[in-house]
């Protein structure tokens, strides 16, 4: 048996991609880290890892990315770990649907496209896909709303190509991810601000922490122990098709396989603090009413 190789997008320093190569290198991986931006991913090359310039949204990147890992593996490819991603948060009556249509290029169509291109290396060795969905596509948690779809269709999707690349013997396995100390909210498209004509504005000193992810952060798992547990799952022979980790995975594995199909709108109403945003619209809608009244 030769040694084993894997591509992984979006690897820059300090995100999951990075905590992935780093881990697949430690036990033996040829590992293939890429980036759009080859000098977040610098370190890696350090380390001995094998360094690609790819953007998940540029077809020409992808093609030269998958060519050159073709030309070094003669063919084949083992893994594949479309982890490259980007957020959103924003109330969806406040969202900028060109914003959102970029990260869902990024996180649902870049799934697709990469995959395609790199089909021919995993055919050829009978390899695995290993997809980076969230606990959030399961999840209706506020102000998220177009993320949450996009991951939402990342998981469906991955069930897709698993039945879809069956008869090629192409694995495909869906982490649905926790809350996982990164840059993610760092990395955020737009500032985590409300617009000053928001409806939600009355309440913006309770959403605009958490549009800045700081309720998430609080529980959120070490990205290298996360990385463990993805690569352990992964090169087993029998690995789960469905992994779940990070923090809060384990309470959202229950309520959405136990739960009855609106549990959410129970459970999350107070932990997103909906009655005190509720209560903050109504005063300040009844202030304005007031005032309009003595005017
Ligand atoms: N952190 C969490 O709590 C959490 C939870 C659930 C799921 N996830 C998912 O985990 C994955 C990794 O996120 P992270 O937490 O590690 O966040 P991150 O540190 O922001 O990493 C995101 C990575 O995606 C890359 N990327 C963005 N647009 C790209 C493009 N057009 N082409 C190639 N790469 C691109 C980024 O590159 P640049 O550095 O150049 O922007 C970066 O390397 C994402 O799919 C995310 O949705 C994260």
């Amino acid at each position: 048996m030769g040694q084993k190789t894997v591509l992984i997008t979006g690897c820059s320093e300090g995100g999951i991609g990075d905590a992935l190569a780093k881990t697949f290198h430690k036990k033996g991986f040829r590992v293939f880290a890429s980036a759009r931006n080859t000098a977040k991913v610098q370190h890696l090359k350090d380390m001995g890892l094998d360094i690609v310039q790819l953007d998940v949204t540029d077809e020409e990147s992808i093609k030269q990315a998958a060519l050159t890992v073709k030309a070094a593996m003669g063919g084949y490819l083992d893994f594949l770990v479309n982890n490259s991603g980007a957020g959103y948060s924003m109330p969806l009556l406040d969202s900028d649907v060109s914003i959102a249509k970029r990260m869902f290029d990024v996180n649902v169509f870049a799934v697709v496209t990469v995959t395609q291109a790199f089909a021919p290396l995993l055919i050829a060795s009978k390899g695995t896909i290993v997809n980076i969905g969230s606990v959030l596509g399961k999840m209706p948690f506020p102000w998220q709303g177009y993320y949450n779809a996009s991951k939402a269709a990342v998981a469906i999707m991955t069930d897709q190509m698993r039945i879809e690349f069956s008869p090629w013997g192409v694995r495909a396995i869906l982490i649905t991810t926790g809350a996982i100390r990164t840059k993610f909210f760092d990395n955020l498209p737009s500032a985590p601000r409300l617009p000053k004509n928001s409806l939600y504005y009355p309440a913006k000193d309770v959403i605009e922490p958490a549009l800045a992810g700081t309720e998430m952060e609080k529980n959120a798992m070490d990205v290298n122990s996360y990385a463990e547990v993805v690569v352990n799952n992964a090169i087993r022979s029998s690995p789960k098709k469905h992994l779940w980790s990070g923090g809060g995975a384990l309470l959202t594995w229950l309520a959405s396989t136990f739960g009855w199909s609106t549990v959410w709108d129970t459970l999350l109403r107070p932990v997103a603090h909906m009655p005190d945003i509720t209560n903050k619209i109504r005063d300040a809608e009844k202030t304005e009413q007031d005032r309009q009244k003595t005017n």
